[in-house]
């Protein structure tokens, strides 16, 4: 069971009816017989993950809000171990506007977003945090300027006059300042807050972009900017970054890293992922950590080079198993037992790996002699092989 004593109530709402206002006539297009019309005009999307305590507060404050508009709110919650999707199921039980997407396996701001926005049935959409650190009552403003035409896109900014985000730490303030910086340098980004977590779009210009936008990280609202290339009509509004009440925030050091990724994926167009430069990165530092080890292993044994380069070879291998389940592959990173199986299948991808390298180097060498050519593509053979089939047997996705 879920707590929700110390909020308000929830009476029981059922769907809206013909006659419940007076705008909403049965549409003539609509089924034969049907007493519903088509009005919802706005979806509003909240990630979720570990926000128990915030998500009865966050449905009152929309239902006040949002009055006069027919709304729907769709959690989006990775299978939280605080059991968030339940005290949403619970909310959605009382409540046809309330929907819950239970995602199982899975973690990502930006994918929760994007399924969210997927899954809306309103033509105007909204992402919003769910832990009341974004203020509701800009979403009636929000929504004027898309049903005007004014706008596409309305960003609720942080870094503009009227806003702040005097809840964040000096530290944090500095990050968000720089990467701000850096994606207007690098991207042509145009707008003071890409790094916005808040922000209302038309679902057909959102869905036009979707297969373009990546589900790793969490900076959703610069992933759009950058891909629409200025071609999204933007208005910002002001609004004061509130601080959180319950639980804590989910961004931790690695953010810095799915930017960088991000903002190289949009630089090269989608043509270097971050993963794969991970990897290499991982690689790269394998190849020192082997030979740091020949070395001490060479001092241990005495000078025997075949039981040297066998063990080093061992310890880069795990090694950058290691680092590419903590950093390359952190969003699916394997726990407990299935990191023994998914270290046995490493390795003998790997070993694979070494072959192709090898076998690639040689027939390149056999033609032309060039000996770093021959390495360097033979080394690339692996790294691809490595990568592909890694990804597709010790990280697959469930
Ligand atoms: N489904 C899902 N999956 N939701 C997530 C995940 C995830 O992996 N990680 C975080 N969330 C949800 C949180 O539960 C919260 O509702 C929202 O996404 C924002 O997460 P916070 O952890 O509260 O982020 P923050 O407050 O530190 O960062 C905010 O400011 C940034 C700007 O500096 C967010 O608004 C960011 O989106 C924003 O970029
Ligand atoms: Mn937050």
């Amino acid at each position: 069971m879920t707590e929700s004593a110390t909020t308000a109530p929830i009476p029981t709402r059922t769907p809206p009816v013909a006659d419940s206002r007076g705008s909403q006539a049965a549409r003539a297009d609509a089924p034969a017989g049907a007493s519903w019309a088509v009005t919802r005009q706005l979806s509003v999307i909240v990630p979720t993950f570990k926000e128990r305590d915030n998500v009865v507060t966050l449905y009152h404050r929309l239902e006040a809000t949002l009055a006069g508009v027919d709304w729907e709110v769709i959690f989006v919650d990775d299978n939280s171990p605080d059991g968030t999707w339940q005290a949403v199921r619970d909310l959605a039980a009382r409540d046809t506007r309330v929907r819950c997407i239970r995602r199982i396996g899975r973690r990502g701001l930006s994918g929760a977003c994007i399924e969210g926005i997927l899954a809306a049935s309103a033509p105007f959409t909204a992402v919003m945090d769910a832990d009341l650190q974004h203020d509701e009552t800009q979403l009636p403003r929000m929504l004027a300027l898309l049903q005007s035409g004014e706008a596409e896109l309305v960003v609720g900014s942080r870094y503009i006059e009227g806003g702040s985000a005097d809840a964040f730490d000096r530290s944090r303030l500095g990050i968000s300042v720089a990467a701000t910086m850096v994606a207007r340098r690098l991207l042509g980004v145009k707008i003071a807050d890409p790094m916005s977590g808040f922000f209302m779009i038309r679902r057909d210009r959102f869905e036009e972009l979707a297969p373009s936008l990546s589900v790793q990280g969490f900076k959703i609202l610069l992933d759009i900017v950058a891909t629409a290339r200025g071609t999204l009509r933007t208005i910002e509004v002001p609004f004061v970054f509130g601080s959180r009440q319950h639980g804590e925030s989910k961004l931790d050091s690695m953010v810095a890293l799915d930017f960088f990724g991000l903002v190289l994926a949009k630089l090269t167009r989608d043509l270097v992922s971050l993963r794969f430069l991970m990897f290499a990165l991982v690689g790269a530092i394998g190849l020192a950590v082997h030979l740091v080890t020949l070395d001490l292993a060479m001092l241990v044994l005495d000078g025997s080079f075949a039981e040297a380069q066998t063990i080093a070879a061992f310890v880069a291998m795990t090694s950058n198993f290691l680092l590419n389940n903590v950093l390359t592959y952190r969003d699916q990173r394997l726990k407990g037992l299935a990191i023994a199986r998914g270290l046995v299948v490493f390795y003998i991808v790997c070993s694979v790996g070494l072959l192709a390298n090898v076998g690639v180097a040689f027939s390149i060498y056999n033609q032309r002699p060039i000996w770093w050519l021959a390495g360097a593509a033979g080394a690339l053979m692996g790294a691809v092989w490595n990568y592909a089939l890694s990804s597709l047997l010790v990280w697959r996705r469930r």
